[in-house]
């Protein structure tokens, strides 16, 4: 039996999971900062690491309640992400790794995601091409075998999260964006207005996305529009962006399945999209654990922990940590 305690706080979650071989969740712990973060319209980076810190003891305390038992190994995200947040996690980690006498495994935010799928109720098997979307992030990765990427398409300028974000905020939805439109757009009709694709032509694999976020403020500087029809429009155009490099991707590369992973994974019109307009299957991790968990990194964790990559003490936490 193999027990990993995975420990979250790169951004605006406090995660903390215990993970037993490698798929089992026995405790998965989440405190969100959305409603702290909400007046400010986005993370403050000061706040969220003084709530890491007043919240991480508590919420381990519970997850390793709910788990009963000793535990392992721990892992813990070391980048990319907010630096004074993630210190709070890995120093965190640290302090229980050493006083346990465990092996303590630094991982990879974007790793967390992808290893997400694997608790899902379709787990891929290597090699597969991802879809990883999320509010820092949007990027096509070939992940050869475990532990092996290789990014063949990112964006140039605002990742696809950070864009429902931005366009909420033009529209006066609350934060965090994604959802918010994604309600909003059910009352819309999604071919009100023509927004683009951004980088849609030939074929390249980069995304951009603040074209379209510029398209919708000048939509709404030149008319008054329902918001419903605006949200609508811009969710059709962001997802179907997604959709036809990942098609795009797929031809290329030759996958024979996909994984979509990251908080934009949690949008039903493009889990829906990507299910149906695909010729390949899909895993993707069940809605809840799209948004940042510690249940993600402690899957990340236990397949790095398998293949001998283990940490030490030294470790650092890196805020613009490369994947490959
Ligand atoms: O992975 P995540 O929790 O944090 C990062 O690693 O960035 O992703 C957060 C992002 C936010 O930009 C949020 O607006 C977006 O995921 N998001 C969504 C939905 N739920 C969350 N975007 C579109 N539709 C959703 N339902
Ligand atoms: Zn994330």
């Amino acid at each position: 039996m193999n027990r990993i305690l995975g420990i979250e706080t790169s951004c605006d979650e406090t995660g903390v999971a215990v993970l037993q071989n490698g798929r089992e969740i026995l405790a998965n712990e989440v405190a969100s900062q959305v409603a702290i973060h909400a007046p400010f319209g986005g993370v403050v980076p000061e706040i969220a690491s003084r709530h890491h810190t007043e919240c991480i003891t508590q919420l381990t305390q519970r997850a390793l309640d709910a788990a009963g038992g000793a535990i392992d190994a721990i892992a813990v995200t070391q980048g990319p992400g907010l630096s004074g947040s993630l210190m709070v996690g890995l120093n965190f980690g640290k302090a229980l790794a050493y006083a346990w006498g465990v092996p303590l495994v630094p991982v990879h935010h974007i790793e967390g995601h992808i290893f997400s799928a694997f608790l899902g109720p379709d787990p891929p098997e290597f090699p597969f091409l991802a879809l990883i979307v999320s509010g820092g992030h949007t990027c096509l990765i070939q992940c050869e075998a475990p532990h092996r990427y290789d990014i063949i398409g990112s964006t140039r300028d605002d990742a696809v999260g950070e864009c429902f974000d931005k366009v909420a905020r033009l529209l006066n939805l609350p934060y965090p964006g994604g959802p918010s439109i994604q309600r909003a757009a059910e009352s819309g009709d999604p071919h009100a207005i023509e927004f683009p694709r951004g980088m849609a032509k030939g074929d390249s694999l980069e995304f951009s996305y603040s074209g379209l976020k510029t398209a919708v403020l000048y939509a709404l500087q030149k008319e008054t529009l329902p918001v419903a029809d605006v949200a609508a429009s811009f969710q059709h155009a962001a997802v179907d962006t997604l959709v036809i490099k990942t098609k795009l991707a797929i031809e290329k590369t030759g996958a024979n399945r996909l994984v979509l992973a990251g908080g934009v994974a949690a949008n039903k019109l493009l889990r829906e999209r990507l299910a149906n307009d695909l010729d390949v299957p899909v895993s993707m991790p069940p809605f809840a654990l799209c948004l940042d968990n510690g249940a993600m990194i402690a899957a990340a964790g236990g397949s790095r922990l398998q293949h001998g990559m283990v940490g030490d003490l030294r470790a650092g936490v890196y805020a613009n940590l490369p994947l490959a």
